[in-house]
């Protein structure tokens, strides 16, 4: 039987969704699931687990400070495997071009500061999965005041942000979870 480790800063819910989504998926496959937060994941413990799924909120352009944390404190250990997750309130990779600027500087940073952390300690890197969650009240008048300053832009931005996570981003990221596991 596979041990899964799913650590998970969330303020608000959306990337626990996604967490829980990822321990239901690894669970019909037969896996050990542990799911918890991210303050209390011990970097050293993780080498008990087959795979961890890291997830994060973003902030600040990049996966929040207690992931920040965890990611920094990582054992070099040959045979670990990391995969990781964030929810963010910007725009996804678009093919649209204005979109896809904005994702870029607003919550691009994340994968990469996953790939490097797990490439500057040999940690194997299973993938990274992001979707959309819908802001608290102050993230989005900064959305609004900030970032999306065109009235249509914003109107159709809202109606899209407020369904985040939604049944699709949970069958994708089901499917991301099975396609992490079925590589162990
Ligand atoms: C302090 C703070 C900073 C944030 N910064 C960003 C950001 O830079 N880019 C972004 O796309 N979303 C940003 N967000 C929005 C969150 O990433 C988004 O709402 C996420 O889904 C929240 O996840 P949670 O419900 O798991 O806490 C920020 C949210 C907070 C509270």
């Amino acid at each position: 039987m596979k041990r899964i480790l799913v650590g998970v800063f969330s303020e608000t819910g959306n990337t626990m969704k996604i967490g829980e989504a990822i321990r239901e998926e690894a669970k019909d496959l037969g896996s050990s699931v542990d799911l918890e937060s991210v303050d209390s994941t011990d970097p050293a413990k993780l080498s008990d687990y087959d795979v961890a799924f890291i997830g994060s909120a973003c902030h600040s352009s990049n996966v929040a400070q207690p992931v920040l944390d965890l990611l920094a404190k990582l054992p070099e250990k040959a045979g670990l495997r990391l995969a990781g997750f964030v929810t963010h309130s910007t725009w996804g990779p678009s093919d649209n071009a204005h979109r896809q600027s904005i994702h870029e500087r607003w919550a691009g940073l994340c994968q990469a500061t996953f790939e490097k952390a797990c490439a500057d300690k040999g940690i194997d890197f299973l993938g990274y999965f992001s979707c959309m969650g819908i802001p608290n009240p102050q993230i989005e008048a900064f959305i609004r005041d900030t970032i999306i300053t065109d009235d249509a832009d914003w109107i159709e931005y809202l109606k899209e942000v407020r369904q985040h996570p939604n049944d699709q981003d949970l069958r994708n990221v089901r499917a991301f979870a099975r396609q992490a596991i079925g590589k162990l």
